[in-house]
């Protein structure tokens, strides 16, 4: 039994901030984020919150997928930015959804979550425990960021992405490759709240987010092509045999070092950060579904979907759409 994508999407926050309106706030520009990431703008939630947006993506999973909420047999809410530490993103959508008969759990793997989600679903369903799974990559990162730290505010966005999954002989997921490097993991630190209780005396300010943006960025064009290229090889396939790479959207440079290195086309490597910038969990469902609503993914085509970042934490897998 394999695990095959049957619908997609996606919701973004109401407020676009572009570069130069950033520039009117703190001391960057354009010039310098565009030239450096590729992103020209974002999505950043003012009225929204993770769950409205995630409902919203996962109706249209939904609706595109022709299963009901009631028939869902389990939620994976991929974020590391819910709306509430406990409940769960995943059990809000639940309740959001009706989804009466859904089990419900967050993962939290930074900028992986979507892929780890999937390839969790997808070793539920080659069990056979569960046959119909709603998988959802969001965050609203904006409340997290020290917004007087121009180096790592600027390339995050706000947002969610969807996908339902269901058990099927024909097509799915092929193969997947996962991993972490925890010893790193300080590269890329979102911090939460500190010890605190009446026998703390120094209890810390909280500092936000932190980001060696040098290192993320050495680990991820020296993982990512490997991990991509240990999936296909898995999957029996070559990278010519694929024609899609939807990988985590961070850095234009990033992407185009991953296509250089494994000797791909950048065609293949479709792109929302220019518009979205970087939405850790919710970017490869987010633009997922941007291709998909565009008519770029017939029935039989191979596709690769990657993700890299915090913990430090990569994954990859190869689908057949
Ligand atoms: O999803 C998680 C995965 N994350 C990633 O993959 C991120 C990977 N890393 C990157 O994308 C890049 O490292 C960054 C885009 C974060 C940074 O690019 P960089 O080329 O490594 O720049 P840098 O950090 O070396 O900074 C260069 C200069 C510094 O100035 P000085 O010290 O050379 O005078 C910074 O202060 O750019 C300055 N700078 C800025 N200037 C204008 C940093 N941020 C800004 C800014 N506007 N927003």
């Amino acid at each position: 039994m394999k695990t095959r994508i049957c619908g997609t999407g996606s919701a973004l926050p109401k407020l676009v901030v572009t570069n130069d309106d950033l520039s009117k706030i703190m001391d960057t520009s354009d010039e310098w984020i565009s030239s450096r990431t590729g992103i020209r703008s974002r999505h950043l939630a003012v009225e929204e919150n993770l769950t409205g947006l995630a409902t919203e993506a996962a109706k249209q999973a939904l609706e595109e997928s022709g299963i009901k909420a009631e028939e869902l047999d389990m939620i994976l809410a991929a974020t590391l930015s819910a709306d509430n530490i406990c409940p769960s993103l995943s059990c809000e959508l639940q309740r959001e959804l009706g989804a009466v008969n859904a089990v419900a759990f967050d993962i939290n793997a930074a900028c992986s979550g979507f892929l780890f989600a999937l390839q969790t679903a997808d070793a539920y369903i080659k069990t056979g425990m569960h046959k119909k799974i709603l998988l959802v990559g969001g965050e609203i990162l904006s409340k997290l960021m020290d917004w007087n730290d121009r180096s790592t505010c600027v390339l995050f966005g706000d947002g969610a992405g969807a996908a339902v999954v269901q058990a099927d002989e024909d097509g799915g997921v092929l193969a997947n490759v996962q991993g972490a490097d925890g010893a790193k993991g300080e590269a890329l630190v979102v911090e939460n709240r500190k010890v605190n209780n009446p026998y703390v005396t120094n209890s810390k300010e909280l500092s936000y987010t932190f980001m060696n943006g040098q290192e993320v960025y050495k680990f991820a064009v020296k993982t990512v092509p490997k991990a991509i290229l240990e999936a296909v090889e898995k999957a029996g396939l070559t990278v010519e045999d694929i024609d899609l790479f939807v990988i985590h959207q961070a850095n234009m440079r990033i992407i185009e070092s991953v296509s250089k290195r494994l000797k791909v086309s950048m065609d293949k490597f479709p792109t929302s950060l220019e518009e979205c910038g970087n939405i850790s969990a919710g970017s490869v469902p987010i633009l997922l579904d941007k291709v998909n609503k565009k008519g770029m993914l017939k029935k039989g085509d191979k596709v690769v979907l990657a993700g890299f970042g915090g913990g430090l934490t990569w994954g990859a897998s190869v689908l057949t759409w």
